[in-house]
């Protein structure tokens, strides 16, 4: 049983660490608990990892390309031997990949035959209103269909598509509801470079929850008992590599686990971020990854011995919730015996961000949530809760802004993402960022208890009315969700 009292020594453990991001409040849930599947019952390593299918359009005219999508149940392996009933796009767990390119509209009708309402957002685009997938523009249960145009009006980058039904997305996403969208462009092909094909992997992460029948439990709030990690649908599998380099982009799709993620020996180069390409490649020994953010590395296979085995592993103090034996596994790699060595210097230019327009409005928004583990916490952006019916803030067509977001809670890490617009991470905790993931173009940016980070975004392309939320999904369904309008 947890406790209050449990979770605020847990709190108090680690609050002092680097690593006290995954610290989240639970809400205590009676019986399932008892009939929960124990993770260290599931072999590690004893699947292979899939790649989701990559969705082809059923028509294309050069300027657009046209996609169907099903949003229907299915039964899918998940644990070694067991079969999973989950929420899917076209019965696929991840949904299929769509690989879009900039300049090319992308056309995806979406058929909702799932016994609840959703409404498919996807994640980074710069997309006009109507097809943003907003939490209130549903398509019905059971039948119920809705095109989305994206314009791809945006350069590269690395986007996922989930749901965004208000106070179901968090469950329709743990349930399965998300998908990958790779957008390229020519600057991204221009780095010739870059392992293609087979050799670029996109990989989705994740944590869930199982009863020991190997169903899914969902639970508001409930990171302590997700305590089972999973890379492309799959529990803890496995990944035949060759002995050379790839190129993996990583997407944590988790409603709450924050990865901190690092290889169980060597480095690995980070290419990377939310908005596509660093300018430079960087050597790193780990990367954090709060949920909806993603990174692009290279792992060099030929560094490691022929026939040899190397894992994606999760810093156990980055999630103390859950078994430390467990939640730091993640994924391992098994390197065959063919392959060479074929990358060229670096680092070397991958690509140049444009200037960064001089800002001419400041905002401040704090982000709150309630912290005593009940299930009637809310949570809030400036103090208020979620509401369709407000405008919270008024921004005019064009203008270049920086926002100041700080996170006034003690104990709860959050993060911040802003529908419509690509943004620059200038400053945390007063300091510029001059290294990792946040000198990239970003959508989505953590803030671990009590830190502000500084922004900056052009809101331009679309008028209307957009979100900006924690996208810890649980909190965005207590409330931590707030509306723009760009006009
Ligand atoms: Cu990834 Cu408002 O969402
Ligand atoms: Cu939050």
């Amino acid at each position: 049983m947890i406790t209050r009292r449990n979770v605020l020594k847990a709190g108090a453990a680690v609050a002092g660490t680097a690593g006290a991001a995954g610290l989240l409040i639970p809400v205590a849930s009676g019986t399932a608990e008892a009939a929960d599947l124990d993770p260290a019952t599931v072999p590690k390593f004893a699947q292979a990892m899939p790649i989701p299918p990559t969705l082809a359009p059923y028509s294309s005219t050069g300027t657009a390309d046209y996609y169907a999508m099903t949003m229907k149940e299915a039964d899918v392996q998940i644990l070694p031997g067991r079969l999973t009933r989950v929420r899917t796009f076209n019965g696929s767990f991840p949904g299929p990949v769509i690989r879009a390119k900039s300049g090319v509209r992308a056309v995806v009708q979406q058929t909702n035959n799932l016994p609840v309402a959703t409404s498919v957002h996807l994640h980074g685009a710069h997309v006009p209103m109507d097809s943003d997938g907003g939490p209130m523009d549903l398509i019905a249960a059971n039948g119920g269909t809705k095109t989305y145009t994206y314009p791809n009006d945006q350069p590269h980058a690395n986007l996922w598509y989930h749901d965004h039904a208000h106070h179901a997305e968090s469950e329709n996403v743990f349930r399965g509801l998300s998908g990958t969208y790779l957008l390229t462009d020519d600057v991204e092909k221009s780095n010739t470079i870059l392992p293609t094909g087979a050799y670029d992997v996109p990989i989705q992460l994740r944590d869930a929850r199982f009863d020991d029948q190997g169903q899914l439990v969902y639970a508001m709030d409930d990171f302590l008992n997700r305590n089972v990690i999973l890379a492309n649908g799959k529990a803890w599998p496995y990944f035949n590599v060759e002995h050379r380099q790839y190129r993996f982009r990583i997407f944590n799709t988790s409603n709450m686990r924050y990865f901190n993620l690092s290889l169980s020996s060597g480095t690995f180069t980070l290419i990377g971020t939310d908005g596509g390409l660093l300018e430079k490649p960087q050597d790193m020994s780990s990367v954090m990854l709060s949920p909806g953010e993603r990174v692009d590395i290279l792992i060099d296979f030929y560094d490691y011995p022929l026939n040899s085995t190397v894992e994606l592993r999760n810093a156990a103090d980055a999630m103390p919730g859950g078994p430390a034996d467990q939640i730091t596994k993640v994924l391992q790699f098994r390197i065959g015996s063919t392959g060479a060595k074929d990358f060229g210097a670096i680092p070397y230019q991958m690509r140049t961000f444009p200037a960064l327009p001089p800002a001419t409005v400041n905002r401040s928004f704090t982000l709150s949530m309630d912290e005593n583990g009940m299930a009637t916490d809310m949570g809030y952006i400036n103090n208020v809760s979620y509401d369709m019916n407000r405008i919270d803030t008024e921004i005019a067509y064009g203008t270049t802004e920086i926002w100041t977001v700080t996170n006034a809670n003690k104990i709860i890490p959050h993060n911040f993402h802003i529908h419509l617009v690509q943004f620059r991470v200038l400053e945390r905790n007063g300091k510029p960022i001059t290294s990792g993931p946040e000198v990239g173009l970003k959508d989505t940016v953590n803030l671990n208890p009590g830190e502000t980070v500084k922004i900056q975004a052009t809101f331009t392309g679309y008028r209307g009315t957009y979100l900006y939320h924690c996208h810890i999904f649980d909190h965005a369904a207590m409330g931590m969700m707030a509306q723009m309008r760009v006009s």
